[in-house]
């Protein structure tokens, strides 16, 4: 089957690329708004993109009423926000935490998650995450009215003990398990791993 994207309606354009390029890493963005009320989101539109320098892209649209969503209001304002990775023991509060509510109320408070003061950028971590990117813009490009990728300078990374040795900088797979968007309410684990033959250059 050949499917031209140009000719196909936008919601099967994203049902095919949302059920084909899975599973998706889950980008969960924690800001503070102009009047202190802390929001997180996720976003599974969301990769790291480079070491050198060390890079992750977001992309957003809009909310449903055809509004910029808050998270991409508040990483206007400031230049800056951090990108939590949601794993298994996070993944209900991250999925609820995507609920569109009014801009005065806290995803935070709804989910009782925790905000806690990030090192590097004004904005909170969530401080269950099992890890933190602490993020300033490097370039916003827009293309057209509905659609934003935000590229991010990656300043400094935060994890929960366990996860990163602090010698040999190696992620335990022991004691992180990151989750994947698979499309809508769909997610899964990176619980079943394997290796190939062969060395890598
Ligand atoms: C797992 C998951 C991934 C999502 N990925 C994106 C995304 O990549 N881009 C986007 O604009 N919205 C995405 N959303 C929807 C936002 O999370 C949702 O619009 C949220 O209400 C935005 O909140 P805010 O207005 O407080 O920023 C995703 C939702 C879920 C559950």
């Amino acid at each position: 089957m050949d499917l031209q994207l140009a000719r196909l309606p936008v919601l099967e354009r994203y049902k095919l690329l949302v059920g084909l390029v899975i599973p998706r890493p889950i980008g969960w963005v924690s800001t503070w708004n102009e009047n202190g009320v802390a929001n997180c989101a996720p976003f599974s539109f969301f990769n790291a993109i480079s070491e050198e320098p060390p890079l992750c892209i977001l992309s957003f649209n809009l909310r449903s009423d055809g509004a910029m969503k808050h998270t991409l209001k508040n990483i206007h304002r400031t230049g800056e926000y951090v990108v939590n990775l949601a794993d298994e023991v996070t993944a209900n509060a991250m999925h609820i935490s995507s609920y569109e509510i009014p801009e005065t109320e806290s995803e935070f408070a709804k989910t009782g998650l925790t905000p806690v003061p990030a090192t590097m950028v004004k904005h909170p971590r969530i401080g269950e995450a099992a890890a933190s990117l602490e993020c300033k813009v490097e370039r916003c490009i827009e293309f057209g009215p509905e659609r934003e990728l935000v590229i991010g300078e990656i300043l400094l990374i935060h994890a929960r003990e366990g996860i990163i040795d602090p010698v040999s900088k190696r992620i335990s797979e022991e004691h992180y398990h990151p989750i994947g968007r698979l499309f809508a309410s769909r997610y899964c684990t990176t619980r079943e791993r394997f290796d190939l033959p062969g060395e890598l250059p």
